[in-house]
């Protein structure tokens, strides 16, 4: 196998050389490695500065790069497991020359995390992590990450395999994005309940390709009872803008009290925060002092997330004043005149267009254009 040296964050570990000429040079090479997926790691490596678990599992390790990244730029001991012996070869090369305390293991991850426990566990399938949400939440002594990254299942625009995979009826609207993230941490929050875990996001998001979710789950019934009571449903009119969020086990039958039309439902989801606005201030100050592979992205997504309204969807402004024949100033304006008249309002992490606030539509319109 070629390999050549990347660097991500503070870590230099050897990747097998790729194909640039085709579309999707990580799938030309022996053992996985996507240089767009720096910022999904980035954030979880600033995550477990933070949180500090006792021992961390990277259950599909591909060249070793997250785990390798984990335990050189935090410290704590990790664990890397893959099912293909061609990677264990590469991340065995890379934790040696690395120099970190790691443990190597070539097995299926469900088998492995149905009989072992680590503090942070941590998916990173192709695609869908549903496969191995059960047997990670069980192997989990206290946090939990996953990636997805079939996102058009999560998102509504496969429709009948994101309903298989996440037992839930996505919606392709203009915030999709916001409910295959609240698509997958409501199945998460759901498998976690069946073990007597409650989920508490720590920092949880959606970023071009991927969704990626940092949870710490908490071992009691009452945390699971909230859990569950954090599940529901976000209600979409058909034929106008108007959109509202319904925290319930089973969705109601509503109607548009705008038009008149009947409410399509998306769900169950989770509508409880996505984010610690605590771990995601120290994660601020951390990323300043600490050279992350895509400073520049983390720098824009962490405050975005911070300032988040905690709404289960999102307008697209453009496309709200279009509708109304205004013409849309700058989003800020907007949103400081809504919390001028006493609402939430914010900027979602997702979309540069999109708004969140629990003003109703009549006062967001007057506010485009008062
Ligand atoms: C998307 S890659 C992981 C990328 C890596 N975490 C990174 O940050 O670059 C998925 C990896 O999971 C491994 N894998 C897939 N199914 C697995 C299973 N059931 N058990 C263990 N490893 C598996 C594959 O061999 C592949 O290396
Ligand atoms: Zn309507």
């Amino acid at each position: 196998m070629d390999l050549t040296l990347v660097t991500e964050g503070r870590t230099t570990i050897a990747v097998p050389c790729q194909n640039p000429l085709v579309p999707f040079p990580p799938g030309t090479a022996p053992v996985f490695y996507n240089s767009r997926m720096a910022l999904n790691r980035d954030t979880t490596v600033l995550v477990i500065r933070q949180i500090k678990p006792h021992s961390y599992l990277d259950a599909m390790a591909a060249s070793g790069i997250r785990g390798c990244r984990v335990g050189f730029e935090t410290g704590v001991p990790v664990t890397l497991n893959d099912h293909d012996p061609t990677a264990i070869d590469l991340i065995t090369h890379n934790v040696r020359a690395l120099n970190i305390k790691a443990d190597i293991i070539c097995r299926d991850a469900n088998s492995l995390m149905s009989e072992e426990k680590f503090g942070f566990v941590d998916l990173d399938p192709f695609g869908t992590p549903a496969p191995f949400i059960d047997s990670a939440i069980r192997s989990s002594g206290k946090y939990l990450g996953v990636t997805a990254t079939d996102t058009a299942p999560l998102c509504g625009a496969h429709l009948k395999a994101g309903i298989r995979r996440y037992m839930a009826r996505p919606l392709n609207t203009e915030y999709h994005t916001e409910v295959g993230l609240r698509i997958l941490l409501g199945n998460v929050a759901r498998h976690a309940a069946v073990y007597d875990k409650g989920i508490i996001p720590l920092f949880c998001y959606a970023h071009e390709h991927f969704v990626r979710l940092h949870l710490q789950l908490k071992s009691s019934a009452s945390a699971a009872d909230t859990s569950i009571a954090r599940l529901g449903y976000v209600h979409q009119c058909p034929k106008c803008p108007y959109r509202m969020e319904e925290k319930k086990f089973f969705p109601g039958i509503h109607t548009c009290p705008v038009c008149g039309a009947t409410l399509t439902p998306t769900g169950p989801l989770w509508t409880g925060p996505v984010h610690d606005p605590d771990i995601l201030s120290s994660m601020i100050l951390d990323a300043d002092t600490f050279t992350a592979g895509d400073n520049a992205g983390l720098k824009k997504l962490l405050p975005v997330c911070r300032d988040e309204p905690d709404i289960s969807f999102s307008y697209n402004y453009h496309k709200l004043a279009k509708y109304y024949r205004l013409s849309p100033g700058p989003v800020d304006v907007l949103l400081n005149r809504l919390r001028d008249k006493g609402y939430f309002a914010g900027r979602v992490h997702y979309s540069g267009y999109g708004i969140k606030t629990d003003a109703p539509l009549d006062e967001i319109r007057d506010s485009i254009n008062p």
